[in-house]
């Protein structure tokens, strides 16, 4: 039996999303996690840019993106694929959406913090040409150190 993967398809969150969000959250982080009250609030203030990846009916992955000072930069605030759901190349498209949202609203940098411990963040970022802008000491909740990196987004 040939048994196909579903398409997966990314679409613009809306406030349904929300439990599909936490449960990606929660397979996805130990710490610092999106609460249910900052997640429902990022899913209404106008200068988010929240994207679901959507898989048979399943929010499978999700990438935040605040663009509040309208022409600078843009903030990529969270990304997250489910588990079961890595390694295809979904973290990288969801980032690329976020990043052409940010270009079509007149950015022309994108900016992200990751823990220097996570490095299958850091070679997708690397991967998706950001670069090292700032180190910073104790930046997460158990006081673990992080980068905030930084990439052009007028090429
Ligand atoms: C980081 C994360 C979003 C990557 O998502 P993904 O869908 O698995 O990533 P992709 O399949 O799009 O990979 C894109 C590139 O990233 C790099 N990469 C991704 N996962 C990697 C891994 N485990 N090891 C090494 N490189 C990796 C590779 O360069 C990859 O390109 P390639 O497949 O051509 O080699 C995912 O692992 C995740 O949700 N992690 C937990 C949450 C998290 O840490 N989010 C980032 C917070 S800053």
């Amino acid at each position: 039996m040939v048994t196909s993967r579903p398409s997966i398809t990314l679409r613009p969150a809306h406030p349904a999303d929300l439990p599909g969000l936490l449960a990606i959250e929660a397979e996805s982080f130990t710490g610092d996690r999106l609460s249910r009250r900052a997640l429902r609030r990022w899913l209404r203030v106008p200068h988010a840019c929240c994207l679901v990846a959507e898989s048979a009916g399943a929010v499978v992955a999700y990438g935040l993106a605040s663009l509040h000072r309208a022409g600078r930069v843009a903030r990529v605030y969270s990304l997250a694929v489910s588990p079961g759901a890595r390694g295809s190349g979904l973290g990288g498209r969801l980032l690329a959406a976020l990043e052409s949202a940010a270009r079509e609203r007149g950015y022309t940098v994108a900016r992200l913090e990751v823990a220097v411990t996570n490095g299958p963040a850091r070679a997708l970022y690397r991967a998706a040409g950001y670069g090292e802008r700032e180190r910073l000491p104790g930046y997460y909740e158990g006081g673990g150190d992080g980068l905030r990196l930084e990439k052009c987004l007028d090429s």
